[in-house]
């Protein structure tokens, strides 16, 4: 797929998994910079492994990751450990834990900070700027938050690093539908702020209607990709990922998984 504008993120034919088993199987994607770039896909596609991939969560067996840094310089990333790549400016929130329940929220914003050593107080401020719901707060245990001041203080954790590429995983998971709205919102006045975003997400149409490129992953492997705009009126992603028969799919797949495992 063509993307304009310079690529910050390159992802090209990753092959990882876990202990033997391979989950995906030579897997691509850019981030172009300044854009948000969403991956959609069913339960189990490889979704959150591929944004552990790119994050060193998890060690590639093939392929190459690439981000271009601020000065232009390149860097592989594969074989690189997670606080490497945050030093580096790309930074990660994870799908579930993305706060420390039992750390205050100021404490949480510390252990974000870990980059700036002693400049603790001015990404603060910055930072507060984008959640001034958290500065009313800073004392608060982490885990006596709402789901969605969570959710605010796990994207504030990761925001304070400075980061150029923020990678969120499903940031709208198990938020009541106006939080979710607020949450994108959010994500959107962050990209808008020059942040790169890479975004996995099951809410579907919510996230290519505001994502800049999209990319349909099945089973470990690139199925569809596009811009947001033609993805969300692609006849085979409307059918399968986004109509009544996805949305139905991924609901037993949910319940099956809540309930039966
Ligand atoms: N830590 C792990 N150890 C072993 N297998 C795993 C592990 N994490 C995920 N898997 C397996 O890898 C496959 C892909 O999982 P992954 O979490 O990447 O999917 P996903 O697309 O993010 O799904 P979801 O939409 O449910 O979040 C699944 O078959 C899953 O069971
Ligand atoms: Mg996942």
């Amino acid at each position: 797929m063509s993307t304009d504008g310079e690529v910050v993120v390159s992802v090209r034919s990753v092959v990882a998994g876990y202990a033997d088993e391979d989950v995906l199987h030579g897997v691509s994607l850019n981030v172009p910079s300044g854009k948000v770039v969403a991956v959609i896909g069913p339960n189990g596609s490889g979704k959150s492994t591929l944004l552990k991939a790119i994050y060193g969560l998890l060690h590639p067996r093939q392929g190459s990751v690439m981000f271009r840094d601020r000065s232009g310089a390149t860097h592989e990333l594969t074989g690189l450990r997670p606080h490497a790549v945050t030093r580096l400016g790309i930074n990660f929130v994870p799908q579930l834990a993305n706060v420390f329940p039992d750390l205050s929220v100021r404490e949480n914003l510390e252990v974000g900070a870990f980059v700036h050593a002693g400049r603790f107080h001015e990404h603060l401020e910055r930072v507060l700027l984008t959640f001034p719901a958290l500065g009313t707060m800073l004392s608060a245990r982490a885990a006596t938050l709402s789901g969605g001041q969570r959710q605010m203080l796990g994207i504030a954790r990761a925001l304070i690093s400075d980061p150029q590429v923020l990678i969120l995983d499903e940031p709208s998971a198990g938020l009541a539908p106006s939080v979710v709205d607020t949450v994108f919102a959010t994500i959107k006045s962050i990209n808008a702020s020059g942040v790169s975003i890479l975004m996995v997400e099951q809410k579907a149409r919510q996230c290519l209607s505001m994502s800049d490129y999209g990319y349909v992953l099945d089973m470990g492997e690139n199925r569809i990709a596009g811009t947001g705009e033609q993805l969300l009126h692609d006849p085979e992603v409307i059918q399968l990922y986004l109509g009544n028969r996805g949305r139905l799919g991924e609901a037993v797949l949910r319940l099956r998984r809540e309930f039966v495992t």
